[in-house]
């Protein structure tokens, strides 16, 4: 195989065996919560307490959560490649740098981060938020919400993702079941440039299945781990 730039799209399925809920499956958080009520600018000027009260339990799991086999096997595959490995993530969790990752983008923000709407300011923040903590840069209360990105908002570092793809000779898509975009057209992007191969690793056929030239089913930390083992072997 001989693979030499990676690209690896993450999502809440990665994370699931580590604790962490996904959205959309049977019992996921989209079942629970309206995401118009807690993911989204409008639902946090309705009715900001809700959100934090939101956010905050999902900041107390991630306290509680390790990274599992197969966060642990990318970042082994990193380390051990010859070659440039870049994990795109769509989870808002720290799971991939505790396991070692370091060339990571969070496409949707990060949980333990905090981003102050009076004065810009983004640091890290894992302890609850509320509409009066007060800003530990402009010191004013109010400003504080969590770095991460709603619906109807930009994701991160796009100009990086798309030189990343543009560049890339395998793509993987693990644990996302294809839903939202722009992630769910990167493998658009990177079969029109028509020079990688491209796996989908998930627990059940995700909603662009049919666009992957290899499918690959079953729990992350499974599948994962023997993928990588491939990869490294060969
Ligand atoms: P979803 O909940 O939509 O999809 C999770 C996928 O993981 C599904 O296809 C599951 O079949 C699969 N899965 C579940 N358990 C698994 C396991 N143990 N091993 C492997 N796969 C497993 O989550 P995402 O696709 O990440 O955005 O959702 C994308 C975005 O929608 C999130 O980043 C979030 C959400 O709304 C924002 O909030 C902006």
């Amino acid at each position: 195989m001989g693979y030499s730039n990676i690209v690896i799209l993450t999502g809440a399925g990665i994370s699931a065996e580590s604790g962490l809920g996904t959205f959309r499956d049977k019992d996921g958080l989209w079942t629970k919560y309206d995401l118009e009520d807690v993911a989204t600018p409008e639902g946090y000027a309705r009715n900001p307490d809700f959100v934090h009260e939101f956010y905050n339990a999902r900041r107390a799991n991630l306290r509680d959560a390790e990274p599992n086999a197969a966060h642990h096997a990318l970042a082994a595959l990193e380390d051990q490649i010859d070659g440039r490995v870049v994990v795109v993530t769509q989870n808002i969790d720290n799971l991939h740098e505790l396991a070692g990752t370091r060339t990571l983008i969070h496409m949707h923000g990060e949980l333990f981060k905090t981003r102050c709407e009076n004065c810009q300011a983004v640091y890290a923040w894992t302890e609850d938020l509320s509409r009066g903590t007060p800003c530990r840069s402009c010191r004013l209360p109010g400003g504080l919400r969590p770095h991460v990105v709603w619906f109807g908002e930009m994701p991160l570092q796009m100009g990086e993702i798309h030189a990343a793809l543009d560049d890339c000779d395998l793509f993987l898509s693990i644990g996302t079941s294809g839903n939202v975009y722009p992630a769910a057209g990167f493998v658009e992007e990177v079969r029109r440039k028509g020079q990688a191969h491209t796996v989908e690793l998930n627990l059940d056929p995700s909603e662009g299945a049919n666009l992957f030239a290899e499918h690959i089913h079953g729990p992350a930390s499974e599948v994962v781990p023997a993928y990588v083992r491939r990869l490294l072997d060969d």
